[in-house]
């Protein structure tokens, strides 16, 4: 079995944490080469991630023909020239999202993706959870009878300190929209299809004007908080809030996540602290925890499967 040769392009936060780690437990995947145009973070991943080719310009990553797909893991507004250059030269691309920061750059990057005939996916990670996997599968087989309602909340208690290129519109396109609701907006229709109709609102909390270390800084152009209600093809209604301000919330940095559906026959929730476990409950019963069954805790056949 040939390995895919992968590079990162963006050697920041999400790839030392998901993407490398991603790749070091899987056979079928190596790691050949780096790009970030910062040197010294350049020269640290380099050997942290033991890689020997590293380079500043993402060109350079699309014109080598050593390289069979990259991971884009870079701020926002530099997603769409970076995959139009990769897959132009025929890599295959996982780039992170937002895809892009508008809706014209986005359908732009997959239909150059289609044109070149390459695999080509984003990292909305959260429909892979055992418990979402399952909650879709309770949806499925009818358990939860019609679904009606659909809700999402997610609350971190991060500093109110400068988000750096996070907290430009230019850079980032939005805050918390951009950056956790739109994870969310990708379970829920992974869960109960496309939404119809919506409305929503966003709000600025904090101003963000100093760095961590106290330094005067631009302050912050987008949300804190975004808040969608909406409905979905099938009829289901939803109701959707995220914040990364919410005092209390913080739990060793991952926050409060609770999803629910509730359906005609019985409400289950997802909750991200407990992947494989659902809450459960039929009328005139109380939530019940119920473990996941096991079928749903493995991908058949990935080098992955839990043991
Ligand atoms: N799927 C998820 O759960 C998840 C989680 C975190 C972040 N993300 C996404 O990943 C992306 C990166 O986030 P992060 O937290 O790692 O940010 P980060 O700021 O920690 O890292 C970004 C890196 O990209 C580099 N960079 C900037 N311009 C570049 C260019 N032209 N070519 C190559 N590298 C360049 C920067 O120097 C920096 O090292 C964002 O789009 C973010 O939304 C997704």
């Amino acid at each position: 079995m040939s390995q895919v040769r992968i590079a990162i392009i963006g050697a920041g936060a999400v790839s030392d944490y998901h993407h490398v780690p991603g790749i070091r437990i899987d056979p079928r995947a190596e790691l050949v080469a780096i790009c970030d145009p910062n040197e010294k973070l350049l020269q640290q991943r380099k050997s942290e991630w033991n890689c020997d080719f590293v380079t500043k310009d993402y060109e350079e990553i699309a014109n080598n023909p050593d390289v069979d797909a990259v991971i884009i893991a870079t701020p926002n507004f530099t997603h769409h020239d970076i995959s139009l250059a990769c897959v132009k030269a025929g890599k295959h691309v996982m780039c992170e999202k937002p895809l892009g920061v508008s809706y014209q750059e986005a359908e732009n990057m997959h239909q150059e993706a289609l044109k070149a005939g390459v695999r080509h996916m984003t990292a909305f990670t959260y429909r892979f959870a055992p418990s979402m996997k399952y909650l879709k599968h309770l949806l499925e087989s009818g358990e939860l009878g019609q679904p009606r309602h659909f809700r999402s909340q997610r609350f971190l208690d991060w500093p109110e300190t400068s988000w750096g290129w996070r907290q430009s519109k230019k850079l980032a396109g939005a805050g918390d929209l951009y950056d956790m609701t739109i994870h969310r907006i990708d379970f829920a229709q992974d869960l109960l299809g496309p939404i119809q109709s919506l409305c929503g609102a966003v709000a600025q909390f904090a101003k963000r004007d100093k760095t961590a270390d106290g330094k005067v800084c631009d302050p912050s152009e987008v949300d804190d908080w975004s808040a969608i209600i909406g409905q979905f093809s099938c009829g289901a209604v939803g109701v959707w809030e995220g914040s990364t301000l919410m005092k209390g919330h913080h739990n060793n940095g991952f926050g409060f996540e609770w999803a629910e559906i509730n359906g005609s026959e019985a409400s289950a929730v997802y909750k991200l602290t407990e992947p494989n476990h659902i809450l459960m409950g039929k009328h005139g019963e109380s939530l019940e925890k119920i473990p996941v069954p096991e079928e749903f805790l493995k991908v058949p056949g990935s080098p992955r499967d839990v043991t």
